[in-house]
């Protein structure tokens, strides 16, 4: 028990570091420093008593053991002794039964320290086996295939898919994007956008239809082959401990390289070349904290160049240029109708004003399609889109203003 303690105390402790590492802006900001102290205390205090005693019992098994062996053989030795005086046992037979009773304690007390080791690794190889317990991935199917020359027909047909089965959140969904369109996913926080891209991608399994590209369903192609055809830039941006060049060239898929020249044309096209060039090393500076050395718009272009320069045959931009000013927000969106040009492309965003060219806009609430058209068709219907659409207005959340 002392040793469960002791794993489960450590992985709590090890866990708030972590947490509180790197959250300390919002502690500070919010003033939480002590009671954060005050946690960890009360955490490391339950990880040194649990040690303490896990310690403690295993490291006195030992001596202890030994102890009574060495107590035995004493005890032995000096009852033989007397026998042999007394004239009851010889003395070989004396000679014999000690070496026995040596023999005895010895493997005796490599059991129990053997004992301790079994204890401690038992109450890890519990929380192993929480872990291996995880339900896996669904399998590949048997046959699959891989598409080539992508044209980009993309269809959802009456797919249907919850997170939680108690909650459905995708009931009955029908979607269809023709090769090369752009199509719009609009909607309140919460409704379901981010979803239909983790579908798109296999990063969960629908729960029932059909989600096909070029015809092909996606689940008869491997998720490895099928992501090959996808860029994405992602709500939340994900640049990793390299230099700048390796994270904009970390979409590249296996076996393609570009030339520095197209690297630093793309970088031009999404306006990361302009910040980049004011780093002292330019493209081999190395990014490290999470946070540091770039603001959060910069990151998110930093994304988008990656997506640019891995040249998908899909693309999907989820929220992509949230946290650019909207002046880059304009050029960059430029830059990417260009290259948007020719293959599908699926965006994802709030400020309705950048995604007012789109060939489809799909407005999605509760998980299923409340309206869909261009966005003048939509203007003109007065529903659920032009709503969304005058309140941005209304707040000045648009560019027309800037
Ligand atoms: N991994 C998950 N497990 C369980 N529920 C989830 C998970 N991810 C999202 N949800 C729930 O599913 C619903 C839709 O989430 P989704 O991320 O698709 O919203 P969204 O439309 O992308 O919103 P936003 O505009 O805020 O990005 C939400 O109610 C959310 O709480
Ligand atoms: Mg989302």
């Amino acid at each position: 028990p002392y040793y469960i303690r002791q794993w489960d105390a450590t992985g709590k402790v090890n866990s708030q570091v972590e947490e509180m590492f790197s959250g300390h802006m919002v502690i500070r900001a919010y003033g939480q420093e002590d009671e954060t102290i005050d946690e960890f205390d009360r955490r490391n205090r339950e990880l040194y008593d649990s040690s303490f005693m896990a310690t403690l019992i295993a490291g006195i098994n030992m001596p202890v053991t030994q102890f009574f062996g060495n107590l035995n053989f004493v005890i032995v030795v000096v009852v033989g002794g007397l026998k042999v005086l007394s004239g009851t046992m010889t003395l070989g037979d004396l000679q014999a039964f000690s070496q026995y009773s040596r023999q005895l304690s010895q493997p005796l007390g490599q059991l129990s320290s053997m004992a301790t080791i079994l204890q401690s690794s038992l109450a890890s190889a519990e929380r192993i086996f929480e872990f291996l317990d995880e339900p896996e991935e669904v399998a590949e199917r048997e046959h699959t295939q891989d598409i080539k020359d992508v044209k980009g027909l993309v269809r959802f047909d009456h797919v249907k898919f919850s997170y939680d089965p108690a909650e459905p959140l995708i009931e009955d969904l029908s979607l269809e994007a023709k090769p090369g369109q752009t199509i719009a996913i609009v909607g309140p926080t919460g409704a379901g956008k981010t979803t239909l891209v983790n579908l798109l991608m296999r990063f969960y399994e629908i729960q029932g239809g059909s989600i096909t590209i070029d015809g092909v369903d996606t689940r008869d192609i491997t998720r490895h082959d099928l992501r090959q055809h996808f860029g994405m830039v992602l709500q939340d941006t994900w640049l990793f401990d390299g230099t700048i060049r390796e994270n904009l060239l970390y979409g590249l898929h296996e076996g393609k390289t570009i030339s520095e020249e197209q690297m630093i044309e793309g970088a031009k096209a999404c306006h990361v070349d302009e910040f980049v060039r004011r780093l002292p090393d330019g493209y081999d500076t190395e990014l490290k904290d999470e946070t540091a050395e770039l603001s959060q718009g910069e990151r998110q272009l930093m994304t988008i160049c990656r997506a640019f320069l891995s040249d998908p045959d899909i693309l999907i931009l989820d929220e992509a240029t949230s946290s650019v000013d909207t002046r880059t927000e304009v050029l960059v969106q430029q830059a990417m109708n260009h290259l948007r040009e020719g293959r599908t492309s699926f965006v994802i965003a709030h400020r309705l004003s950048t995604i007012r060219d789109a060939d489809l806009i799909l407005v999605v609430n509760h998980g299923s399609i409340v309206e869909q058209g261009r966005h003048e068709e939509l203007l003109a219907k007065g529903g659920a889109y032009a709503n969304l659409y005058q309140a941005q207005f209304a707040n000045g959340d648009n560019i027309e203003e800037d």
